[in-house]
C-alpha cells in the first residue's frame, strides 16, 4: 500500500504541529501547505523544502492528493471542508467542525454520499492519559460517579472571532463524551466578557447526565495561571488529571467520604473520611496528535469510522450552541434535542 498523499490546509499555530505529524509517520506523504500568509509560507519552506506551498488551497485539488488536514480559523471550516469534500477527498478539520450544526450535518451528509472519511481534531480523544482514566471508569473501581469537574484557564489567547466557550470547551466536551459514552440531557452556561465587549472570555458550563452525574467545565482566556486539570470523583475513588505536569500527571487518590444514618442530633451526625493511597499509573504517552493524524489514516485505508468522526463533531457543536443560548439569555436551562 503506497502512503497516502496530504495536503494541510492553516499553517498558523496548530497547522504546523498536523504537518509535522502527517510528515513523521509513513502511511502518509506531506505533498502541499496552504496559508494565506506569506511568512508562514516561508516558514514552511525551510522545514518542507520539497511540499507544495501556496496561498490559494484551490490549487491542492489538482495534485491528486488522497486527503487534507484542515487548520484554519472556524469561521473557515465548513466552505473548506465542504469544498475539498466535494473534490472526492478525505478530511480531517480541526474543532470546532463548524460554527453551526446544520453546516455540521451538511458536512457529514456529503461525506457519507462520496463514502469520504469525515474526522474531526477532538485530539484529547487520542491522549493516553485519557484513555487510562477511561478504563479506570468503565472498571468500576471509582465506584458510582458523582461529578466530573474540567477546568481549561489560562491568560489568552484572545480572538476577537470567537469567544472562550467555542475555542476552548470543545476540548471538554470531547472528553466527557469520551469518558461517559453518552450525551448530555441539558446544558447551563454563565460567561463574562471582561475584557472586550461582545466576547466571552470566561464561562462556566454545567451539564447534566442521565443518572444525576453532572459536570462542570471552566474556560477562561483571562486567569494568571495555566490550568488543564479533569477531576473525576466517585464514591469509591476519585481521580485527578493534571496536564500541566510533565510526570504523574494522573492520580488516582483512594479517599472518600460516608455519610452516616442521619440523625436529628446534629452532634451525632458524625462522618467516616477515608483517606487512603495515592496511586500513579505508569502511561506509555505517545503525542496524542501523532496517535489522531495515524488513526485518521487508518480510517481511509481500512474505510472505518473514526472515533471523532464528523457525528461526533456535530453533538459537540450541538451543546455548544445550547450553551451559548444559555450564556447569552441569562444561563437559562436549555435541553438538548438528541
Ligand atoms: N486540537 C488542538 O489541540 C488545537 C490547538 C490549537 C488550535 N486548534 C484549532 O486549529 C485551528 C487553527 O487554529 P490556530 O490557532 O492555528 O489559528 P491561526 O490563526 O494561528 O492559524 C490559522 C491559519 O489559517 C490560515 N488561513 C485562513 N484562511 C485560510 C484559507 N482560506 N486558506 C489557507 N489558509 C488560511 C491563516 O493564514 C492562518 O495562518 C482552529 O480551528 C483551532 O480551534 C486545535
Amino acid at each position: 500500500m503506497c502512503a497516502l498523499k496530504v495536503g494541510v490546509i492553516g499553517y498558523g499555530y496548530w497547522g504546523p504541529n498536523l504537518a509535522r505529524n502527517i510528515f513523521g509517520l509513513p502511511d502518509s506523504k506531506l505533498i502541499a501547505i496552504a496559508d494565506l500568509k506569506e511568512e508562514n509560507l516561508k516558514r514552511a519552506q525551510s522545514l518542507y523544502p520539497q511540499a507544495v506551498l501556496t496561498k490559494d488551497y484551490q490549487e491542492l485539488f489538482n495534485l491528486g492528493l488522497d486527503a487534507v488536514v484542515v487548520s484554519t480559523p472556524p469561521t473557515t471550516h465548513y466552505s473548506i471542508a465542504k469544498d475539498c469534500l466535494t473534490h472526492n477527498l478525505h478530511v480531517l478539520v480541526e474543532k470546532p467542525m463548524t460554527a453551526k450544526s446544520e453546516q455540521a450535518e451538511e458536512l457529514i451528509e456529503l461525506a457519507r454520499e462520496r463514502g469520504l472519511t469525515l474526522m474531526v481534531g477532538h485530539t484529547f480523544e487520542y491522549n493516553s492519559v485519557i484513555t487510562t482514566l477511561k478504563k479506570y471508569i468503565d472498571s468500576g473501581e471509582l465506584g458510582q460517579i458523582y461529578y466530573l469537574d474540567i477546568a481549561r484557564l489560562n491568560l489568552g489567547l484572545f480572538d476577537r472571532n470567537s469567544n472562550v466557550l467555542w475555542d476552548l470547551a470543545p476540548h471538554d466536551i470531547s472528553i466527557l463524551y469520551f469518558l461517559l459514552q453518552e450525551n448530555p440531557i441539558s446544558v447551563s452556561a454563565q460567561g463574562s466578557q471582561c475584557a472586550f465587549k461582545g466576547i466571552f472570555d470566561v464561562a462556566y458550563l454545567n451539564l447534566i447526565y442521565s443518572k444525576n452525574i453532572r459536570a462542570h467545565i471552566h474556560v477562561s482566556w483571562l486567569d494568571p495561571c495555566k490550568v488543564r486539570r479533569v477531576t473525576v470523583v466517585g464514591s469509591k475513588k476519585m481521580v485527578v488529571y493534571n496536564d500541566v505536569e510533565t510526570e504523574q500527571k494522573l492520580k488516582i487518590y483512594d479517599k472518600g467520604v460516608e455519610a452516616p444514618e442521619y440523625t436529628d442530633g446534629f452532634g451525632e451526625f458524625q462522618c467516616n473520611y477515608r483517606s487512603g493511597d495515592i496511586i500513579i499509573p505508569k502511561i506509555h504517552f505517545v503525542e496524542p496528535l501523532r496517535q489522531e493524524c495515524q488513526h485518521f489514516l487508518d480510517c481511509i485505508i481500512n474505510h472505518t469510522e473514526p472515533c471523532s468522526s464528523g457525528s461526533d463533531g456535530l453533538r459537540v457543536i450541538k451543546i455548544l450552541e445550547a450553551a451559548q443560548r444559555s450564556m447569552i439569555n441569562g444561563s437559562t436551562h436549555e435541553v438538548i434535542q438528541w
